[in-house]
């Protein structure tokens, strides 16, 4: 269940989903219910500790913008890889910044302020190239392979795509 609140700093729309996932498939279900939910220019802000399932919630968002067969890898050095789904989609994955220039090198608008999806891994670290209209998903552990996610969408649209999501 999904509930909704104006966004204390902004006053956009806002929902908030807390769901638990009992191990990969079931966090790779929630990215695909997800990925058939985003609409063009939509970004997806990823929060969580290594391992914690964000390159695993990614490759199910992947799955659910229809791309395949090849779906996102965790990447070793580099900071975006597209693929193409019924949406072009950016994986960002910021792990590796080491300064801010290296976003504005990588000409992050295209990303982020395109007509594609846009998901950012460790997106906590340059909160500030993030638009204010956008799905937040903080994942934690919670015991063995259990997680807890929590996803807060600010903006109307995000809002509503939290709303009446379903997902197993
Ligand atoms: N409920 C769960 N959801 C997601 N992954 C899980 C879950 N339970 C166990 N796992 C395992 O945890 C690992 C998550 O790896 P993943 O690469 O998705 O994490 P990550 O958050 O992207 O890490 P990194 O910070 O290194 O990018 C995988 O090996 C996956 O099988
Ligand atoms: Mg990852």
């Amino acid at each position: 269940m999904s509930s909704r609140l104006p966004c204390a700093t902004s006053g956009l729309a806002s929902a908030e989903l807390v769901v638990r996932t009992a191990g990969p498939e079931e966090t790779r279900a929630l990215g695909r219910a997800l990925g058939a939910r985003l609409f063009p220019g939509s970004v997806v802000a990823l929060r969580g500790p290594l391992g914690s399932g964000k390159t695993c919630l990614v490759q199910g968002l992947a799955e659910g913008l229809g791309v395949g067969p090849e779906l996102p890898v965790s990447p070793s050095f580099i900071l975006v890889a597209e693929y193409q789904g019924r949406l072009p989609l950016y994986h960002l994955d910021l792990y590796r910044l080491k300064q801010r220039s290296e976003v504005d090198e990588l000409g992050y608008r295209e990303y982020l302020y395109g007509e594609g999806v846009a998901v950012v891994e460790w997106a906590d670290r340059v909160p500030e190239i993030l638009p204010e209209a956008r799905l937040e998903v903080a994942l934690e552990f919670a015991g063995g392979d259990a997680r807890t996610v929590v996803l807060v969408g600010t903006g109307e649209r995000y809002a509503g795509l939290l709303e009446g999501l379903t997902w197993r």
